[in-house]
């Protein structure tokens, strides 16, 4: 397995006992930890910089400007945006979800047209769909999961899509199944439909290299602090003829370009949708965990983490009683395990694991709907990160023989 752990000691955190154990850290699918380059990128901009941007015409002001924009610049690249213009700063993935669903979704969906999601979506990507769906008349269709292989089922999909989808959303990789969707695939057969795509980058953005050209995404959104970022920011790409088009979303300063009492125009791209003092430093920490990851490689990082998910299946896998979600063993999966118990309940397994120095998340992962579906009330989920080794794995395995002996 590639051996990343070199990079362990980059990542504050990490070096603690949680209950007396030396911290495990896999939950990683609900926020990444942040490497010391990050964490020092945000102070060094509020001990020497901060300021606000685009407004003043002094040094400090300008140094934030600058810093900014050169995250967006950063941005553009490290998603292979054709131009900086298409890169929206935002709140995180939902906050770019609801962006689209509110501007492109109001001004394209009306009564009668189908927006197309799957059943594997977390909430991000289907509670701003159904507002929509209210608010409009549109109704929603869904791609199914088949359990067992843990994949969409795809047959017939240039024929669904014609029948009146004006959008398909979907998760690039779910974080509950470790599932990778053939995104470039389905957006390929959307353009064709002429369907509108969005990608739910929530789990990909900081575990794969991530080219939105190659994707052929029409909008592609993702937060900060699933990659080694801060919490409260995250990206919205958009192709540009699209955000041209799309009216604007939250009101107030910087979205503007002319305001009299009566009414305002509005601002270029990008900044028609960032209304308000923008996260100065968010974006700063951004661009330091886009640095961080390059230099590690986001290709290293996909390779590591979908061998810890391969390894993590097998061992967990083998515990009598427990049922995996996800891919079957021996098939590829992101580094992320969802598992249930026959008779432990999950919550059970999270909090004696915690006893254990182990962080897992427990509950639904916000797929309340694909839980209902399987028939659980709720799984267990081991994530990874680039930081996490094989041998934590076998503690993790290891704690969880031992608590099923004494609870099962
Ligand atoms: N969707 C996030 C998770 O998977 C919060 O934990």
């Amino acid at each position: 397995m590639l051996d990343l752990s070199s990079y362990r000691a980059d990542f504050p955190v990490l070096d603690q006992d949680v209950n007396g154990k030396p911290l495990v850290y896999f939950d990683n699918g609900a926020t990444t930890q942040k490497p010391r380059q990050v964490i020092e990128a945000i102070t060094r901009y509020y001990e020497h910089d901060n300021s606000n941007v685009h407004r003043g015409t002094h040094t400090l002001s300008t140094r934030a400007t600058d810093a900014f924009e050169a995250a967006r610049q950063r941005t553009a690249t490290y998603l292979n945006a054709a131009s900086s213009d298409e890169i929206i700063f935002t709140g995180g993935t939902t906050d770019g979800i609801n962006l689209v669903a509110q501007t492109w979704g109001r001004a394209n969906i009306q009564a009668g047209d189908k927006i197309m999601l799957t059943e594997m979506e977390h909430h991000s990507n289907l509670v701003p769909w159904q507002i929509l769906a209210e608010a409009t008349g549109a109704t929603l269709d869904y791609l199914k999961v088949e359990e067992k292989a843990g994949q969409l089922d795809l047959t017939n999909l240039a024929e669904r899509l014609a029948d009146g989808v004006k959008l398909l959303a979907f998760v690039h990789i779910s974080n509950t199944l470790g599932t990778v969707n053939p995104a470039a695939e389905m957006c390929a057969i959307a353009q064709k439909a002429g369907v509108t795509t969005l990608v739910d980058g929530a789990q990909s953005i900081g575990h794969q290299p991530v080219d939105v050209q190659t994707l052929g995404c029409d909008f592609y959104a993702a937060g900060a602090h699933k990659m080694a970022g801060p919490t409260g920011f995250g990206v919205l790409y958009g192709r540009k003829e699209l955000l041209d088009a799309m009216p604007p979303w939250r009101g107030g300063g910087e979205m503007i370009k002319t305001v009299t009492y009566e009414h305002s125009t509005w601002n270029s791209l990008p900044y028609k949708f960032e209304a308000g003092t923008p996260d100065i430093a968010g974006a700063i920490g951004f661009g330091a965990a886009m640095d961080y990851l390059d230099a590690v490689g986001r290709d290293k990082i996909q390779q590591h983490d979908q061998e810890m998910g391969a390894y993590a299946a097998e061992q967990l896998g083998a515990i009598p009683g427990m049922r995996l979600l996800g891919p079957p063993v021996g098939q590829p999966r992101a580094g992320l395990v969802a598992f249930a118990h026959e008779t432990v309940h999950s919550e059970d397994i999270c909090t004696l694991a915690d006893e254990a120095g182990i962080a897992l998340r427990g509950g639904h992962h916000c797929t309340m709907p694909m839980h209902d579906k399987f028939g659980i009330s709720a799984s267990a989920r081991a994530s990874f990160y680039l930081y996490n080794t094989p041998e934590e794995v076998d503690r993790l395995v290891k704690t969880l023989t031992r608590l099923i002996k004494l609870l099962g």
